[in-house]
């Protein structure tokens, strides 16, 4: 068996409802877990909620809440989406949890053990909108004068004891990882990281003092940790670190950290730079994906252009949402979405593409054919339809998913249904009724085969759809995987079976846009 593969998502802040952006990464992380799973690979895949520091603590207070309060809330409405979005975790952690304070601790004192920790003043400025200290020389200026961070936030001056992370000593090993190949994808943000840590690394304040919403500092009185070193300990925690478990010695050093842009800096300096000082295995790829605008916009509560996710699924259906999402944008890019995007999308390619090639498919196998999956003679033409199908399946479509350039493969996949389509309108298999039903089998069984192959490949995309049509069709579970579509007997041994299908019904229904949003 290959390799195991442990998959994170960042940790989302569970200070208000879930976005668009968040339900991006969980629906790219869950294509990305699918698509190994149906690569044989023992998959781990872990998600959740990043629940404490200064943020969520004002925001609590804001709302004349507890901090717990506030986190127990919200945090379940990030589940929530999860499970609307078919998103097949197999943890969702929440950092509340007692186990992620003890694993929190354990990487603490191991930091300290190496001498990577001592106390000292922090005076500088901090955003709680980003939880991240920023130097005077990144800050930029706003209206009226005001600094902001980098990431256009607000910042404040800060001064209080706190525990410092000797970053600075990691300097020339984190310039080594992230010129390492593949460590940090894609490329761009790799050159902008390089500079941030070649410009010279200041250590890191790692706790603080004006306020106690955090994991307690093991033997240091008032002192809670940076949101940021507990935060990222959960990808430890969820493997039963500090114990010597079974899931710890399968599945660490982690395969895959799947993150916005915006977070690089945490998953490859910081979180690197502390693994090194606690003598743990490095994780093996970062991925910084882009972010996801709302009609070139991004989503904001003062532009009242905030959509709860949600609500899409509702409206549009969770396949359709995540189809959409993989496909329109090229994966490392932002992308922007509209309902029409999404509505014209969905209809061109799977209602009326995808969709249409399986209807008349298989409605003609079960009226003309009885439904009865026999052994058929192929010609040149239906040969050389099922080598295109079977290149972009098994060949095209899993080369790129591998190097997440998932608009690619779905591209690949996209020219293999229309050709498919062409072979119909070509073959006309209800002429051939008449003049030749030995060759209107062929052509129709010849679509079967197809049909299966393009649903399998498509599946860590559109599970529901996919199984849907699977099921149509009558493959098995066990079957549906990308191993099936290198079985070339699968096809005889249902023949040979007696294999029948029943009349389809539909899978791919056309979108419709409310006239108010037609312009
Ligand atoms: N809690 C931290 C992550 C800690 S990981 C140890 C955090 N949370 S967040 O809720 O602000 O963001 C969660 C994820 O959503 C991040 O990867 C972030 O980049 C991503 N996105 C937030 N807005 C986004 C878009 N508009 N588009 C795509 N992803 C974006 O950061």
């Amino acid at each position: 068996m290959a390799d195991p593969f442990y998959l994170t998502t960042a940790i989302n802040y569970p200070n208000g409802r879930p976005h668009i952006g968040h339900a991006y990464e969980a629906i790219a992380a869950d294509v990305i877990a699918r698509f190994q799973r149906m690569q044989g690979r023992a998959v781990r895949f872990q998600t959740g909620t990043d629940e404490h520091g200064l943020k969520m603590a004002r925001k609590a207070e804001e709302q004349g809440l507890v901090p717990r309060a506030l986190a127990d809330e919200m945090s379940s409405y990030f589940r929530a989406m999860d499970e609307a979005l078919d998103i097949s975790f197999d943890r969702f952690i929440r950092t509340v949890e007692p186990e992620h304070h003890r694993a929190s601790q354990a990487l603490w004192t191991a930091m300290n053990a190496a001498g990577d920790l001592y106390l000292d003043r922090y005076e500088g400025w901090y955003s709680v909108r980003d939880e991240a200290y920023y130097d005077e020389g990144e800050l930029v200026e706003g209206e009226g004068g005001a600094k902001l961070s980098p990431q256009g936030t607000p910042v404040e001056w800060t001064v209080e004891e706190s525990w410092f992370f000797r970053l600075s000593k990691y300097q020339d090993r984190l310039i080594e990882l992230l010129k390492t190949p593949g460590f940090l994808e894609p490329e761009s943000r790799r050159n902008e990281m390089l500079a941030f840590v070649s410009g010279g690394l200041r250590d890191l304040s790692v706790s603080r003092t004006s306020f106690d919403w955090g994991v307690p500092v093991p033997d240091s009185d008032g002192h809670v940790m940076y949101v940021w070193v507990d935060a990222l300990t959960n990808y430890l925690t969820g493997l039963g670190y500090p114990d010597d478990t079974e899931e710890w010695r399968k599945f660490w050093p982690a395969s895959l950290h799947l993150v916005g842009k915006d977070i690089v800096r945490f998953h490859t300096v910081y979180w690197p730079a502390f693994l090194m000082s606690a003598g743990l295995p490095l994780p093996r790829q970062v991925f910084g994906h882009g972010f996801i605008l709302n009609r070139g916009q991004k989503e904001s509560k003062s532009l009242g252009n905030v959509t709860d996710p949600m609500a899409l699924v509702e409206r549009f259906g969770v396949d359709n949402l995540r189809y959409f999402l993989m496909r329109e944008v090229a994966f490392g890019q932002d992308g922007s979405y509209s309902p029409e995007a999404i509505v014209n999308r969905c209809n061109a390619e799977l209602a009326n593409s995808f969709g249409n090639l399986v209807q008349r498919s298989l409605s003609m196998i079960a009226k003309n054919m009885d439904g009865t999956i026999e052994r058929f003679e192929t010609s040149e033409a239906d040969d050389a339809l099922l080598a295109q199908v079977a290149n972009a399946c098994r060949g095209e479509l899993p080369r790129t998913f591998e190097a997440l350039a998932f608009s690619q493969g779905i591209e690949a996949w996209m020219r293999a249904v229309y050709t498919c389509n062409q072979y119909v309108d070509e073959q006309a298999p209800w002429a051939l009724r008449k003049t030749d039903p030995e060759r209107m089998k062929a052509v129709l069984l010849t679509l079967f085969v197809a049909i299966r192959d393009l649903a399998l490949a498509i599946r860590p995309v559109v599970p529901g759809k996919a199984d849907a049509v699977l099921d149509m069709i009558g493959i098995a579970s066990a079957d549906r995987n990308y191993a099936a579509l290198a079985d070339t007997d699968w096809f005889v041994r249902l023949a040979d079976a007696g294999h029948r299908i029943g009349p389809p019904a539909p899978v791919f229904p056309r979108l419709e846009l409310p006239e108010a949003e037609d312009a």
